[in-house]
C-alpha cells in the first residue's frame, strides 16, 4: 500500500458518489466488487440473505434483514415456501421496507469440514444468481453466507464464494454488478485476499 494514499474502506455505494478504491474486478461486461458495511442499506436491486432451511428467521444478517425489511418478508416466506428451502438452494421474496426490491434467501451449509461443504456453498450463490437471471435482476449484493452461526472459516469460504460468482458472471452478462458486502474488517480482508488471488480467473 502506498503510505501517502492510505486505503479507504468503502462503506457501500452511495448513489451519485464516486467509489474510492473499492476492490473490484471486471468479468466480461459485469463487475464484481467488495465493500465493508451493512447489507440492509444496499441499493442494489436484490440483496442476499443467509437463511436457515426452515426459512424461520434468526440472528446475524437474517435478523438484520427481517428487522429492516419489516414483517411482509416473513409473511411472504410462510405463504410461498411453507416447506422451507434445502441447503445449497435459495428462494426469492420482495424486499418489504428495504431499499432493495428483492431478497434472495440462500441456505448455506453448516460447516462440517467435509468436501460437500464447498459444493453446497457455491450452489447457494449460484441458486441466487439463477433467480436474478430469471427475475431480470441486474444488480445484487451478497453477505458472507455460512461464515457466522454456521461457522464456515472465512478464509475457506471467501475464495469459494468469489469463484462461484465469477464463474456465473462469465456466462451471464445480464447481471451487471455483484457486490459482496462484508460486515466486519476480518471478513472484508479475507475477501480482499481471495479477490487478489488468481484462482477464480481460470
Ligand atoms: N450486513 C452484512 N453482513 C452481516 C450483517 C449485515 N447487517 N449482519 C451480520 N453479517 C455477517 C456476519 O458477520 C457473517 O460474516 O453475515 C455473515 C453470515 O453470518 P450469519 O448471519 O450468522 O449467517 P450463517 O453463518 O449463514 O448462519 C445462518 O444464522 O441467523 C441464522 O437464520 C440464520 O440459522 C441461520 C444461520
Amino acid at each position: 500500500m502506498n503510505p501517502e494514499r492510505p486505503y479507504r474502506v468503502p462503506q457501500g455505494h452511495v448513489e451519485g458518489e464516486p467509489r474510492i478504491n473499492a476492490p473490484a474486478e471486471t468479468i466480461g461486461t459485469s463487475k464484481l466488487e467488495l465493500a465493508q458495511g451493512d447489507i440492509t442499506q444496499q441499493e442494489t436491486e436484490a440483496i442476499g440473505n443467509a437463511a436457515n432451511s426452515r426459512l424461520a428467521g434468526g440472528g446475524g444478517v437474517d435478523g438484520a434483514i427481517h428487522r429492516a425489511g419489516g414483517p411482509s418478508i416473513m409473511q411472504e416466506l410462510r405463504a410461498k415456501y411453507p416447506q422451507g428451502c434445502p441447503t445449497g438452494q435459495a428462494v426469492i421474496t420482495g424486499g418489504g421496507r428495504l431499499k432493495a426490491r428483492y431478497v434472495l434467501h440462500a441456505v448455506g451449509p453448516v460447516y462440517s469440514g467435509k468436501p460437500k461443504d464447498a459444493e453446497l456453498l457455491a450452489s447457494a450463490y449460484r441458486s441466487c444468481l439463477t433467480l436474478c437471471s430469471q427475475h431480470g435482476i441486474r444488480t445484487v449484493a451478497f453477505p458472507a453466507i455460512s461464515t457466522g452461526v454456521y461457522r464456515y472459516p472465512v478464509e475457506e469460504a471467501a475464495p469459494i464464494a468469489i469463484r462461484a460468482v465469477a464463474d456465473y458472471l462469465k456466462t451471464h452478462p445480464e447481471i451487471t454488478l455483484v457486490r459482496f458486502v462484508l460486515f466486519d474488517p476480518a471478513t472484508y480482508q479475507a475477501y480482499r485476499h481471495a479477490l487478489a488471488t488468481a484462482s477464480h480467473r481460470v
